[in-house]
């Protein structure tokens, strides 16, 4: 068992039933201490969304990621496969790039050492007289990838878990919608002055929406707003009629499901869009979420004003977010305040998530 930080007590990494459950304490928010453990213990091993596959659709089309601290270069090679490597020249430690004018060839952009797709090292410049050495040695370590539904997930820990047990359930249950068929439209980066967990709890929970998002508020049907939990992910649910969504998505009806991955992993699922969110943290008062924009046929003439409308749309409801999380953030400086308590009937997706941190914390520590 490792020592746990003064900031972690192991009756805070007890798990009690919703009905009596506190929150996780203020510390775990504020701690600069927080990051480095919530790195290793959470990120370095839990799947990562790095992207769709409509981002790389050509041979030599590649993708630039920070999986918990790790450079990844996603690529497409010239067979059409996607790849994955940590993005360290084995040299010392440069970015590799695709090499101009080829869909063949990475290159260092440091000292110029090439590589094949598979990850081999080619090309060795003014390497005369240099003695045991061996290209096979120096090759890219390949990231372990999977994709689901077009979506590419990476894992940069030393033995993940399988991944099919991660998105178990999510396919059958959003049949007849596919993922895979939608095309990358656009990306927005939001900088926000909270911890990722206060952004995280926020999109877990309907309970704010009358007050936060009162235009939201009107549109949805707030009673058959449902939250289901269980495993790596919890789901968000609401069926929705046109009438009353066409300011909102200018969508036919249908079914919404916003499904968040544990640990940072969001997918806003609507007829013919997805969007996914992913948050990362920067330190214990600022996190980064990336919004990234999916739709079924995002060049078509029609789509052009429904995208807008659904872009403006979730700037609006993220602003309104942003405000409400850098303000709670404030709130966890307080010595007003440690822990709370969870509505049973809202806030089973904010209590499944606290759960999930807790065991991660409990497995790090060997509790
Ligand atoms: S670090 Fe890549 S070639 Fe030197
Ligand atoms: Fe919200």
């Amino acid at each position: 068992m490792k020592a746990l930080p003064p900031f972690i007590s192991r009756s805070d990494l007890r798990q009690n039933p919703i009905e009596r459950a506190e929150t996780v304490p203020s510390a775990w928010y504020t701690e600069p201490g927080m990051k480095v453990i919530e790195r290793v213990a959470i990120f370095e091993r839990e799947w990562q969304l790095a992207g769709h596959i409509s981002e790389i659709p050509e041979p030599g089309d590649s993708l630039c990621k920070t999986i918990a601290g790790n450079p990844v270069l996603i690529i497409r090679d010239p067979a059409g496969e996607v790849r994955a490597f940590f993005n360290v020249c084995k040299h010392r430690g440069g970015p590799v790039e695709v090499k101009k004018g080829t869909t063949t060839v990475l290159q260092c952009m440091y000292h110029g050492w090439t590589y094949l797709t598979d990850g081999s090292l080619r090309g060795v410049p003014q390497w005369d007289r240099v003695d045991l050495f061996d290209k096979k040695d120096f090759g890219l370590t390949p990231v372990p990838m999977e994709i689901w539904q077009g979506l590419i997930f990476v894992n940069v820990g030393d033995s993940p878990e399988p991944f099919m047990s991660v998105v178990d359930g999510i396919s059958e249950r959003i049949a007849p919608v596919r993922l895979d068929s939608l095309k990358f439209h656009s990306k927005e980066t939001y900088h926000i002055g909270c911890n990722w967990k206060v952004y995280a709890d926020n999109y877990l929970e309907g309970y704010h929406i009358p007050i936060v998002h009162p235009e939201l508020a009107k549109l949805l049907d707030y009673r058959n707003y449902t939250t289901e939990a269980a495993g790596h992910y919890s789901l968000q649910y609401s069926p929705f009629q046109s009438s009353d969504s066409d300011n909102l998505y200018g969508a036919e009806d249908g079914e919404a499901y916003y499904y968040f991955i544990y640990p940072n992993i969001m997918l806003n699922i609507l007829p013919g869009r997805l969007q996914t969110n992913v948050i990362l943290p920067v330190d214990e008062n600022r996190c980064v979420v990336e919004f990234y924009y999916y739709y079924t046929d995002p060049e078509s003439p029609g789509a052009k004003k429904l995208i807008a409308d659904d872009k403006a749309y979730s700037e609006m409801i993220q602003q309104e977010d942003i405000e409400i999380c850098e303000t709670v953030q404030r709130g966890l400086h307080s010595k007003a305040y440690n822990k709370g308590r969870f509505s049973v009937e809202r806030e089973l997706g904010v209590y499944h998530f606290q759960s999930c941190i807790k065991n991660s914390l409990r497995r790090h520590f060997g509790l």
